[in-house]
């Protein structure tokens, strides 16, 4: 296609800006009878984004890479001003991931002045992260049902990083008919545990020492619990701990039904303990499977 073809880097990628421009290149590789997946993010690149691109590109033969940093899931008072946006360097990761087609929509082509519709997941979308973020998977289901629908892939992938972002998408993929599969990337890692994160690199020298703690805690809590310890008592020892070694508030440590995030029964029903706690200014998620057997 001629306009993505002028478009088009050394390393491959094309970059578009508008749904018109994302359609003819999705079109074009309809025609040549290609399937497509699609990676949304909103930049800041890192290796666990890059991961999800290489599951991608086994989940399809061209992959689109979106990256909107999307003001509707940002509170007033969080940090989507200073949220770091580098678009070369990351369409330069891109390129080398092997992506094909870098879709990077400035704000009024997302959302044209005068915009109103909403999609909104009760229930899901209503705990954890929804309690101490409230719009925030609002935000993230809109954003993400109209990146969805600008694309029709056949598949879209979503790391389980963030674990009830997930489970939103997931259902409401489900609930609203959207003709695609959604596919599950692992988390990706530092040596020392702390998952990759873009808000990582907000900590300070010392707080980045603290922060492997989050995910060794909630490591601890998922054994414990798998070898029958009492939930609550495991949520428990498991913010203490946090406080201990210098975690500032501590939103929520809980273990969960893994899929519907409610209460869990134990086994055999899966279950997951999530976390979120602050650093500083910093807020850090994460979250891992209670084992089975
Ligand atoms: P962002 O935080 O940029 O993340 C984009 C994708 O990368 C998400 O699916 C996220 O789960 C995944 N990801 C982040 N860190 C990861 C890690 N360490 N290992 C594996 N995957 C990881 O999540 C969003 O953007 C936005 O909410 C978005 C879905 C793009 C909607 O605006």
């Amino acid at each position: 296609m001629a306009a993505g073809r002028a478009m088009t880097g050394g390393g491959g990628l094309a970059t578009v800006r508008t749904v018109e421009a994302l359609r003819q290149h999705v079109r074009g590789w309809r025609g040549e009878g290609r399937s497509v997946a699609l990676v949304p993010t909103m930049g800041a690149l890192h290796e666990g984004h890059l991961s999800l691109i290489r599951l991608a590109r086994e989940q399809a033969d061209r992959v689109c890479v979106s990256l909107f940093v999307n003001p509707t899931q940002f509170g007033p008072n969080e940090d989507f001003d200073r949220y770091p946006r580098d678009e070369a360097a990351d369409a330069a990761k891109l390129a080398a991931a092997g992506a094909h087609l870098l879709f990077a929509p400035g704000l009024s082509e997302v959302y044209p002045p005068g915009h109103l519709a909403r999609v909104h997941v009760p229930v899901l979308g209503d705990a954890l992260e929804g309690t101490f973020r409230p719009g925030f998977f609002t935000g993230v289901a809109t954003v993400v049902t109209k990146l969805l629908l600008m694309a029709l892939p056949d598949a879209a992938v979503f790391g389980s990083k963030d674990y009830q972002q997930l489970l939103v998408i997931r259902r409401l993929v489900a609930d609203l008919d959207i003709p695609v599969r959604i596919v599950a990337g692992e988390t990706v890692r530092e040596a020392d545990g702390l998952a990759l994160s873009s808000r990582n690199a907000y900590l300070a020298e010392t707080e980045r020492r603290i922060a492997p703690v989050l995910h060794a805690t909630i490591v601890d809590v998922a054994e414990a619990v798998a070898t029958g310890r009492n939930a609550r008592e495991a949520e428990n020892a498991g913010t203490r701990r946090l406080g201990e070694v210098g975690f500032g508030k501590i939103d929520y440590v809980a273990v969960r039904d893994a899929e519907t995030l409610g209460d869990w029964d134990g086994p055999p029903q899966p279950g997951r303990v999530l976390v979120a706690a602050w650093l500083g200014r910093t807020r850090l998620i994460d979250n891992v499977p209670v084992p089975s057997g």
